[in-house]
């Protein structure tokens, strides 16, 4: 593998400080935004986050290094991530958007709580842990803002795979049976994205094949599908319901290019939508989430891809329109979108709906946004929002990643300043937020 030329090491955990991906923000630093002028320029897309995660953990199958590229470094969960991967031993270099993880030096299969809590994508070393070393002892994630998440079909379909399971203390105990996980039909009784990649993961190892059905499809699964298969996975089926995967002796390193992140530019879009403008969103696709660019259209903005960037804008002149939502798993439109979309809601001509189906609390924002002005009334998992003439600044928290940027978003066009408090959750998921809000023309500073 050829290393990058310049590698800041990272295999202890003081060293996040050092490659400058440890949180900068604590819970009290604050982003203020003036409301009131349009987009226009150019924003870089980063990695997709939720691919990034799960791949810094198929590195958990190899005792080879595994290099990934366009990684979103510097965002907090990655931070988390390489304090997990460097708690197990992992050696965990980076520099700029390029990461590599060589687990052949792991000394322990246990993940524990004080790590875990932080970020629940940390489940995710369960199966590459059990799959490679026969054994693993990860804390329980826990609940989090959006809801309860369990991770019952985790368990349970490792179990399939031969597994015994035992909790304790509030530990997942594994053990694989002699001679390693074997193959299985699992058979999901809902779609998740985080059980599907941690099975596809065990099952790269695993004796026999393993099917997985009613598996997701969201585009990271197929990210993680592809870095699995350049490490020598045999895995069929990316991007449908079915997956077929052929357990192998063992995998090598690779090199994987992490895709663009569909969120991030789901958010960008509908930003440039609320305040007008153009802008051009660089090195990303719209390919990944057709059903929300559909709708941001039908709402009144227009969306094209212009080779390797997507150009989005709404001429001010065309008002927006009050349409409704649904969240559903891909290709259906993403709950990670969900509030930055009600956000534009709150200022369209007439009435929506939002129906969240995938995450039992997931309208946190609808205090906030009530109190710069927003008309959202909630019925059990559907809002409406009826679009009023103007949103008001005002101080806002929130307690999610995509809750908090929506809440940056109505400040974007709200009349004068509004102060989105505990920026720390915006700094898991949005690379330099102010900086690239900030170079397309908004007001925007961290305070
Ligand atoms: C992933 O979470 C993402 N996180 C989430 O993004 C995203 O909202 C979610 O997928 C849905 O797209 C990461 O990739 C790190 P699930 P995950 O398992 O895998 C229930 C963001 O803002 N469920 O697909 O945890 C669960 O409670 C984050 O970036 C069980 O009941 O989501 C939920 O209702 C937030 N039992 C539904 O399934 C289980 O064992 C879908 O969750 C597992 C899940």
């Amino acid at each position: 593998m050829n290393k990058p030329s310049k590698i800041i090491d990272l295999s202890h955990s003081a060293a996040l400080d050092v490659q400058g991906v440890a949180p900068s923000a604590s819970a009290l630093d604050k982003i203020k935004v003036i409301g009131g002028q349009q987009l226009n320029g150019i924003i870089p897309i980063s990695g997709a986050k939720n691919c990034a995660l799960k791949l810094m953990c198929a590195s958990i199958l190899t005792e080879e290094t595994l290099r990934l590229e366009n990684m979103p470094n510097s965002l907090r969960d990655i931070a988390s991530q390489v304090e997990l991967l460097d708690y197990l031993g992992c050696t965990v270099e980076g520099e700029g958007d390029i990461m590599a993880i060589n687990a052949g030096t792991i000394t322990t299969q246990t993940a524990p709580y004080d790590i875990v809590r932080k970020m629940r994508g940390s489940i995710l070393v369960l199966g590459p842990l059990l799959a490679r070393f026969g054994h693993a002892k990860v804390s329980l994630p826990g609940g989090c803002a959006i809801g309860t998440r369990p991770v019952d079909m985790h368990i349970k379909a490792l179990e399939e795979m031969g597994a015994q399971i035992t909790l304790e203390e509030g530990y997942i105990n594994a053990k694989a049976p002699k001679g390693g996980l074997q193959g299985a039909k699992i058979l999901f009784p809902k779609v998740s994205v985080g059980a599907t990649e941690n099975l596809m993961m065990a099952a790269t190892l695993a004796k026999g094949a393993t099917v997985l059905a009613n598996a997701a499809r969201e585009p990271e699964i197929n990210d993680l599908g592809e870095c699995l298969i350049a490490m020598g996975a045999k895995i069929e089926g990316l991007g449908t319901d079915t997956i077929r995967i052929e357990g192998v002796p063992s995998l090598g390193g690779a090199h994987h290019r992490v895709i663009a992140d569909r969120i991030e530019t789901g958010t960008y879009m509908i930003a440039t939508g609320m305040t007008g403008g153009q802008v051009r969103l660089e090195n990303t696709s719209i390919d990944h989430i057709n059903s929300a660019v559909a709708l941001m259209c039908q709402a009144g903005m227009s969306v094209e891809q212009d080779g390797l960037d997507v150009i989005v804008a709404r001429d001010i002149n065309t008002p927006l329109k009050g349409i409704d939502i649904m969240t559903e798993p891909h290709p259906g439109f993403p709950t990670d979108l969900q509030a930055q979309f009600m956000a534009m809601l709150t200022i369209a001509d007439g009435a929506g709906m939002v129906t969240e189906t995938i995450f039992e609390n997931r309208f946190m924002h609808v205090p906030e946004l009530s109190r710069m002005g927003a008309d959202i009334s909630v019925q059990g998992n559907s809002a409406i929002i009826r679009g009023v003439k103007k949103l008001t600044g005002a101080e806002v928290m929130a307690t999610d990643l995509r809750a908090s940027v929506a809440l940056v978003l109505a400040g974007l066009v709200a009349e004068g300043e509004t102060t989105v408090n505990r920026i720390y959750h915006l700094e898991r998921g949005y690379e330099n937020i102010v900086g690239k809000l900030g170079g397309v023309g908004a007001r925007i500073q961290k305070a």
